[in-house]
């Protein structure tokens, strides 16, 4: 039986990855862990009846408390690394959406816990200490982003001097073919292929979230940005691709439903059974591919520039872009402002590499430029 943690269970990709261990049956889920929605994580501690849960926000830990009965509640961000530290676990599943469990994730990593990632945002801010940290501990990060999942698959006993290129797909989110003028925040969250987080959905319009990805890539993969590239696939079916010296191209196709990835992170490389639909490539008509705009989508742009400038860069990068997301989901900005507000941050930022707690202190520093420019 492999025991797993999962944070960020009440989610989007939480409450799939509940279903892939429960579907797997050889899994145990030991601990769950969510920000605040403590009516889902009652009902999912009553049902997987894990050792212990963790509540961030605090403002509902005491009725949540009464309802765990005899299991363990851990209260707040140190909550996650305590809950970590106690437990005995073989994986842990990050999904929160945002960086904030990054002190459990390297106690994870110190303790030789697999660490099945789709919280982008962990390496995007921290990539350079988590990745030190998984080296020295020899512990694997496998990724859920279908996109790194299926490099990862593509990449598998592949010598790296044979790699020409990594290329990530894009859906090109709701605007790929629509004018930028007059957008609402209903067009924002309106995804044509994927039913995600609110966050990630905003990221996905601005195409915020496929610059994150190619800082994610850059880490995870240890390819330098300009052989990092994306490509606009509107269809979603292929979930990435590699090319080799000789020219050829390896791609990784399914049906778009993140079970698969959250899957195979837990069980690579052994490949089971899966209750997605599988694709039936007849059906898939057409496979489109073109490039991105980058005039349109500054976002991505700024995201290769700070991944050049490198160490606090992408962290504020990723920070200022949170603030301004924030900000337009409680309609205090316009959705076209998301960009020029990140990039004021960025031009304001030496960039100076440093522990954890420096990069802490840049990401509360590009959150509070946001919020003073704003408000
Ligand atoms: N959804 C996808 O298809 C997809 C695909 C690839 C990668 N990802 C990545 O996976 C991560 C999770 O995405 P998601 O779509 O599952 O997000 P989501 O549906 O918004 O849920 C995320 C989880 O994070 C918690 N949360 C809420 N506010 C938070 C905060 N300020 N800081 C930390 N955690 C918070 C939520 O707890 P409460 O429910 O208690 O509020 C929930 O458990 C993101 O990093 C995203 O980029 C998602």
């Amino acid at each position: 039986m492999r025991r797993v943690i999962i944070l960020g269970s009440t989610g989007s990709i939480g409450q799939n990855a509940v279903r892939v261990v429960q579907d797997l049956g050889d899994y145990k889920v030991v601990g769950l862990a969510a920000y605040g929605n403590h009516r889902l994580l009652s009902e999912q501690a009553s049902m997987l009846k894990p050792q212990i849960v963790t509540i961030i926000k605090d403002k509902n830990a005491k009725q949540l408390g009464k309802e765990l009965g005899h299991i363990k509640l851990c209260i707040g961000e140190n909550g996650i690394a305590e809950m970590i530290d106690t437990l005995d676990a073989d994986k842990i599943i990050c999904a929160l959406a945002s960086s904030i469990g990054i002190k459990g994730i390297i106690r994870a990593l110190e303790k030789k816990i697999e660490l099945c990632l789709a919280t982008k945002e962990v390496l995007v801010n921290y990539g350079n200490l988590v990745m030190k940290k998984a080296r020295e501990s020899g512990t694997k990060i496998i990724p859920i982003d279908s996109e790194h999942s299926a490099i990862y698959q593509c990449l598998e006993g592949r010598k790296k001097e044979d790699i020409m290129n990594i290329i990530l797909t894009a859906s090109g989110g709701p605007f790929f073919n629509r004018s930028l003028r007059n957008v609402s925040k209903k067009d924002v969250l309106n995804h044509p292929v994927w039913k995600m987080g609110k966050k990630i959905t905003v990221d996905s319009a601005t195409m915020m979230n496929k610059g994150l990805e190619v800082i994610e890539a850059y880490h995870l993969f240890g390819f330098p940005a300009q052989m990092i590239k994306v490509v606009i696939h509107p269809e979603a079916i292929c979930h990435s691709m590699v090319q080799f010296r000789d020219g050829t191209l390896l791609a990784q196709l399914s049906t778009p439903d993140m079970r698969l990835p959250i899957q195979y992170a837990l069980t690579a490389p052994a490949r089971l059974s899966s209750s997605t639909d599988y694709l039936d490539i007849t059906q898939a008509r057409s496979l489109t591919f073109a490039s991105p705009d980058y005039e349109k989508f500054p976002c991505l742009r700024l995201a290769y520039e700070a991944l050049e400038s490198g160490s606090t860069m992408p962290a504020v990068l990723n920070s200022a872009n949170e603030e301004a997301v924030k900000l337009f989901l409680e309609d205090k900005i316009k959705f076209n402002q998301i960009p020029s507000i990140i990039e004021n941050v960025i031009q304001q930022h030496q960039p100076r590499d440093g522990d954890l707690e420096h990069y802490l202190h840049a990401t509360m520093w590009a959150k509070e430029v946001v919020r003073k420019n704003v408000c």
